[in-house]
């Protein structure tokens, strides 16, 4: 019996919105958009599937916060897409002031919801996110680390030509091209990775991961939703469902890794409380180098959004 909010009804918002509703998990998907009734058109186009797809999802959109009232989980991708030579830092201008007024007008209306962040640049949307909502850190995430282990993981099965569904991965730290993809922590089907593949493909895969998402932008002149509303529907359904799997997600750390103060990607356990353990690899040392690295550069980003002062 959940109530799940999306705000933002652009490409990833509804392609979150349509993906949650062929679940068929929860009751109802409230889509929200400031744009004026594109929100309506995005949930009336989803509903009118319903039929077709088999789903009882009830799917509503508006511009109205009084709408999303109650909700159990909103999704925030309300912001601007980056188009081909910006990097995601480069949307933090526009996007934080955003992401903030969108959680405080959710807060007006739902008083403990868990919130998961999609906007860019994430783990500083995510740290905006936790300042403006008030709520325990178990309660707002950041989604990336789904994203960009699936297309490490899609990388490695057309290499290997295996099917995707037999790749398992961990991916680390920030949503960008620092982030930390983890081969000692990757198998297919058991079998270590290594195993199965040169050192040199490998290590081109990762690179490859890395400026996955630019990849996409240069080829679409925007940014990617097909696997990123897949992968943030998937983390509502976990929790809906209490499912209690291990995603990376992007979460505020305090101590673990050594780290403290920072929203950074790392695995966690996501159940019905939200982030209900952060599980603490055993990193080496070249590992934790590059933790450290990627930690550093998301820290330089949250500095700059700790100066905008937004209110
Ligand atoms: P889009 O432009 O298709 O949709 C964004 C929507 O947000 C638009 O419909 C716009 O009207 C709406 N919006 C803007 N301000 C709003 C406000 N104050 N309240 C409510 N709605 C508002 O963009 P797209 O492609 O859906 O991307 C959304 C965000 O997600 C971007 O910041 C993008 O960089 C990010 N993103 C993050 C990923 C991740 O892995 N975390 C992956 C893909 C995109
Ligand atoms: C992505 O990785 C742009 O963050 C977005 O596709």
């Amino acid at each position: 019996m959940s109530k799940v909010t999306v705000v933002g009804a652009g490409n990833v918002g509804a392609t979150c919105a349509n993906v949650l509703a062929h679940q068929d998990v929860v009751n109802e998907v409230v889509l929200l958009d400031i744009k004026g009734d594109f929100a309506k058109g995005k949930a009336l186009d989803s509903w009118q599937q319903a039929p077709i797809d088999y789903y009882s999802t009830k799917l509503t959109g508006t511009d109205d916060y009084a709408l999303t009232a109650n909700s159990d989980v909103v999704v925030i991708t309300a912001g601007i897409p980056r188009k081909p030579g910006m990097s995601r830092d480069d949307l933090i201008s526009t996007n934080a002031k955003i992401v903030t007024s969108v959680t405080k007008s959710i807060m007006q209306y739902s008083s403990n919801p868990i919130i998961i962040v999609v906007s860019n640049p994430l783990d500083v949307m995510t740290y905006a996110a936790f300042n403006a909502a008030g709520l325990p850190k178990t309660r707002v995430m950041g989604m990336a680390g789904i994203l960009d282990t699936a297309r490490y993981r899609a990388f490695l099965a057309t290499e290997l030509n295996v099917s995707p569904k037999d790749l398992q991965a961990v991916l680390m730290g920030g949503h960008g091209d620092t982030m930390v993809p983890l081969p000692r922590y990757t198998t297919v089907a058991g079998i270590p990775v290594t195993d199965m593949i040169d050192e040199d493909k490998l290590n081109a895969i990762v690179e490859r991961t890395k400026k996955g998402g630019g990849e996409l932008v240069k080829l679409m002149g925007t940014s990617a939703w097909y696997a990123p509303g897949a992968a943030a529907a998937q983390m509502v359904a976990t929790i809906v469902r209490d499912e209690k799997r291990i995603f990376p997600c992007c979460v505020r750390l305090d101590g673990e890794y050594g780290l403290n103060d920072i929203f950074l990607g790392v695995p966690v356990k996501l159940g019905k409380n939200g982030i209900e353990q952060v599980l603490e690899l055993n990193l080496n040392e070249d590992e934790m180098a590059l933790l450290n690295t990627s930690a550093e550069h998301v820290r330089a980003v949250m500095d700059v959004f700790n100066n905008m002062n937004v209110a």
